[in-house]
């Protein structure tokens, strides 16, 4: 393990409690869509700063942990981080499979050190994001990853700063929403559920990162038990 992947809580720490929400979060996934497994998930959120990358990682490990093979798309192409997360590299992912066909064939995946859980990193930042998002050559390229994982997670831009994740939504399974607690503003969140609504994006759930507040009352019942 590396230094940077002990940052993450459910590799640093798989019996913290956050861990075990991660675990709840995949259980209620898989009952989500019974019929037919959710294959293509989208994490983001209204703002940046939300918290999506780090629950989009955490939630992916504790995929691989349930024995998936499981793939990170880093489609934030404006500030692309799951590399980071992992210690990996961010030069050559799917901005490469939109331009080379040998890697469109073969995808640059990266091991991360998790058994079951590669990464794709961004690649080179291209101008305009949202034309190659929205692009014919997409479809592909989640058709090739589709062939050589059971779940694809895709990690992109805030709703409300551009059309990235509004784009996405409407190619994937499922949208998980992230909001932060005691940060994202309830409009904020409103006016993104809006904008995906107005896609037709399948949103399958909302994530509450942050939650402090739940913590302590924790251990406030705690404390109040032993008194
Ligand atoms: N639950 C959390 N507890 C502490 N720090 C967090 C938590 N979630 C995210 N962070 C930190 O907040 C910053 C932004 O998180 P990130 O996942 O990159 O957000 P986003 O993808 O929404 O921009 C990072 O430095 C990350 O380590
Ligand atoms: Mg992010």
């Amino acid at each position: 393990m590396t230094e940077k992947q002990g940052e993450l809580i459910t590799i640093a720490d798989p019996r913290s409690l956050a861990s075990e929400a991660f675990r709840t979060l995949r259980t209620n996934l898989q009952f989500t869509s019974v019929d037919r497994p959710l294959r293509t998930i989208l994490v983001t959120s209204a703002s940046p700063e939300e918290g999506k990358s780090t629950t989009l990682a955490n939630l992916a490990v504790t995929m691989a942990q349930a024995e998936k093979r499981v793939i990170m798309v880093d489609c934030d192409l404006r500030r692309p981080v799951l590399h980071k997360l992992f210690g990996l590299s961010r030069e050559i992912g799917l901005v490469t499979m939109m331009v080379e066909d040998e890697a469109l064939a073969n995808p640059p995946l990266q091991e991360t050190g998790v058994k079951g859980l590669w990464l794709l990193a961004s690649g080179p930042l291209p101008p305009r994001p949202p034309d190659l998002l929205g692009s014919q050559r997409m479809a592909r390229v989640i058709e090739s990853l589709l062939a050589r994982a059971d779940l694809l997670l895709f990690d992109a831009p805030p709703v409300l700063a551009v059309t990235d994740a509004s784009i996405l939504a409407s190619r994937v399974d499922g949208v998980l929403l992230v909001a932060s607690a005691g940060h994202t503003k309830r409009d904020d969140l409103r006016n993104a559920k809006a904008q995906l609504d107005k896609v037709s994006a399948p949103i399958i759930g909302a994530v509450l990162n942050n939650a402090e507040l739940n913590r302590r009352m924790g251990y406030y019942y705690g404390e109040s038990e032993e008194g």
